[in-house]
């Protein structure tokens, strides 16, 4: 695996795969990998020639409360587990190469209405970096195709909505949420997770299962009002924080209407120092 950080060796090894016409999926990432983000290496090799996987820790989408320097940075770890997966390019620009004029005053991208919503409420700025970031990556590795994992509905969604409305030449593989044997959904932010608190976090996805079971067997009488209430209360009694828990049109994430048929639980909770996201679609 070869390992590029600047952007004219990226574009050099695109342009040659280019000319043999091979095809490129790409995975986007913040590093720090486990499972869940291998799962989407293997996912993009079923759909195109190459892949290429970035690590790049973006400031951009990072809250000015949030503490991007203690972000876990394994670079060596990761590149091994990489290899593991026969990644054919991995691409490692520092924030200079991003953001040569550091990205307070520069153009972005904004995905209106859906950024604001859940994670975009309680992370003002959030969606934008990513989108901004993600536009840029995409701008630079060319992909025929891009995988993102449902485990971050809500920015799959802004990231399928800004290809769409700006008619971007790829395509999105959204790629199944890998959990723990527990159900935790695996996350980089899990390894914030005290044994204690790791014993608690499963919580989160059994409560999205308990709501799920609920809107499908009480079919005609539901209160989507009070069932959440009572979701809230039973991450509350586990110990968790409940940040949000909504229940959302599956593409367009408004508020869930009684007659919507595709529809997602979207959950966010505090545990100690970490944030837990984790979601659930239900088909009615
Ligand atoms: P990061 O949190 O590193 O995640 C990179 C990709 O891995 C995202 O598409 C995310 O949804 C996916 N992923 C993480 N945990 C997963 C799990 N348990 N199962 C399946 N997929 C999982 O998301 C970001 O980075 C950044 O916002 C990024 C898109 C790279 C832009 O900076």
């Amino acid at each position: 695996m070869n390992t590029v950080e600047n952007i004219k060796d990226l574009r050099d090894q695109v342009k040659a795969w280019k000319m043999q016409g091979l095809t490129i999926a790409f995975v986007p990432t913040m590093g720090n990998l486990h499972d869940g983000h291998l799962a989407l290496v293997k996912a993009a090799h079923r759909h195109a020639d190459k892949v290429i996987v970035s690590i790049f820790v973006n400031p951009m989408q990072f809250g000015l409360s949030e503490d991007i320097d203690n972000y876990p940075r394994t670079l060596a770890q990761d590149k091994a587990s990489l290899r593991q997966v026969d990644t054919d390019l991995l691409f490692t620009p520092t924030s200079a190469i991003i953001y040569p004029k550091g990205f307070g005053d520069n153009s972005y991208v904004e995905v209106p209405n859906i950024s604001s919503l859940y994670c975009g409420a309680t992370r003002p700025g959030h969606f934008r970096g990513v989108a901004t970031v993600v536009c840029k990556l995409f701008n630079l590795v060319q992909p025929d195709v891009a995988c993102f994992g449902s485990k971050d509905y809500q920015q799959l969604q802004v990231i399928k909505t800004m290809v769409d409305d700006l008619s971007m030449p790829v395509e999105i593989i959204p790629v199944e949420i890998i959990r723990e044997k527990s159900g935790l959904a695996m996350s980089s932010r899990n390894g914030y997770l005290t044994p204690e608190e790791l014993a608690i976090a499963p919580t989160l996805y059994k409560t999205l299962q308990w709501l799920s079971e609920q809107l499908r067997t009480s079919h005609e009488a539901r209160d989507y009002a009070a069932l959440v209430m009572q979701a809230s209360e039973k991450l509350e009694n586990a110990g968790l924080k409940t940040d949000y828990i909504n229940l959302c049109h599956a593409q367009t994430l408004a508020p869930a209407m009684p007659n919507d048929k595709e529809i997602v639980i979207l959950a966010a909770a505090y545990l100690g120092k970490a944030r837990l996201i984790d979601n659930l679609p239900v088909s009615l």
